[in-house]
């Protein structure tokens, strides 16, 4: 009977933590080209798919925010440097200014184009 209770736990302890290796946030796409964390962030590489899929919908010619366009390196660097980009991604959901507007990106996305920034904002 002991057994059995200790086998029960051990085999709850074993499935909740392989669930939790399975934990996504469904809300929003997995990060395109993980960072390899030997190697440093460039735009080339791992930015420019998260801005092009999260921000150009509305930052380019012609739409809402065509004022700050980031559709090139030099837009989107010039935008970290003096436009606030960091902060503006790193508000909540809820916060006055977050972007993307509708809502908080994966922390994935996010802890990658600050580590961009860390990284000094590499091109390729
Ligand atoms: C639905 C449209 C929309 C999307 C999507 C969007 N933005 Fe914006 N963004 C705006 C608008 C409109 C403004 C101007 C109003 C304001 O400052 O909040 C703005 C302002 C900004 C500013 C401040 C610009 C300045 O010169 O003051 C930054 C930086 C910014 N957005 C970055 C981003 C980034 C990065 C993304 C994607 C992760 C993004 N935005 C997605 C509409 C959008």
């Amino acid at each position: 009977m002991k057994k059995t209770i200790v086998l029960t736990l051990l085999l709850a302890a074993f499935a909740s933590c392989s669930d939790s290796d399975t934990v996504q946030d469904i809300e929003t796409p997995p990060t395109p080209n993980p960072p390899d964390p030997t190697t440093a962030i460039t735009y080339t590489k791992n930015v420019k798919s998260i801005i092009d899929a999260n921000c150009i919908g509305c930052h380019q010619s012609g739409r809402s925010a065509a004022f700050r366009p980031l559709t090139t390196y030099a837009q989107v660097k010039a935008a970290v440097e003096s436009a606030g980009l960091l902060t503006r991604i790193q508000l909540q959901n809820g916060e006055q200014g977050l972007m993307p507007q509708g809502g908080r990106m994966s922390q994935a996305n996010i802890d990658l184009i600050v580590k961009w920034n860390t990284d000094g904002l590499k091109e390729n």
